[in-house]
């Protein structure tokens, strides 16, 4: 890949790499975001193979069925095998911050229900630490004044995503400055605070693979 390749480049070349994690018959989670358009796009042409999928959000689950694929409901599938999604920040010990795009619970869910979680993004995601991007909590909304004061007590300064209503029903705070050194502590430890439906840090159920698209072509992290 060359040194003038675009971002969207760099995030379609993980994306297709990642057609190369599934196997025949397996039904596929789905996760959300502009990489994950390139992998559902990719993954159209393999519809065939696969048995169908699990989605993480309105938005993907439309773009799937507009290719045709067949999307279920995670309470029929019970456990899947694989589950890919983007990420906002990825480190290589394959911690995630996730929710960029605020479908952060359900993707949560769809990784928990995984036996493996790859996760696709182009290389300026990979960083030394977490925490530069503002980490994203699920709320419930009579709760969001109550919870930001709680992450303000966490160290953390919580915005209000206005305007922005999940596909849950609850709100988005992006929280700043937080300290995510030990990231499964502060995983359990925002999760913990009632209101908080979950946090955008994918610590406890991390990445099991990144595939990373670069200048250099597609780096692959285990
Ligand atoms: C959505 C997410 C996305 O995976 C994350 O925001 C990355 O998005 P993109 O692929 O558009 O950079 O967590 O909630």
């Amino acid at each position: 890949m060359s040194a003038e390749s675009s971002q969207d480049d760099l995030k379609r070349a993980a994306a297709e790499a990642a057609i190369a994690e599934i196997e025949d018959g397996q039904i596929v989670g789905v996760g959300t975001g502009s990489t994950v358009n390139y992998f559902i796009d990719a993954l159209a042409n393999e519809k065939h193979r696969i048995e169908a999928a699990v989605s993480s959000s309105e938005a993907s689950t439309e773009r799937l069925k507009a290719h045709g694929i067949e999307v279920l409901d995670l309470n029929y599938t019970g456990d899947i095998e694989l589950y890919v999604d983007g990420a906002d920040e990825a480190t290589r010990n394959m911690h995630l911050i996730k929710g960029g795009g605020a479908a952060l619970t359900r993707e949560k869910i769809v990784a928990e229900a995984a036996k493996r979680f790859v996760c696709i993004a182009d290389g300026s995601k990979l960083v030394d630490r977490l925490g530069a991007f503002p980490l994203p909590v699920e709320v419930i909304p009579m709760a969001r004044s109550l919870v930001a004061r709680k992450l303000v007590l966490l160290g953390g300064q919580p915005e209000w995503r206005e305007g922005v209503i999940t596909d849950n029903g609850n709100l988005i705070l992006d929280v700043y400055n937080l300290d995510l050194t030990d990231a499964v502590k502060m995983e359990t430890a925002i999760n913990q605070i009632p209101g908080v439906v979950t946090c955008g840090i994918f610590a406890h159920r991390g990445a099991d693979k990144l595939i990373l698209g670069t200048a250099n072509g597609v780096e692959v992290i285990e």
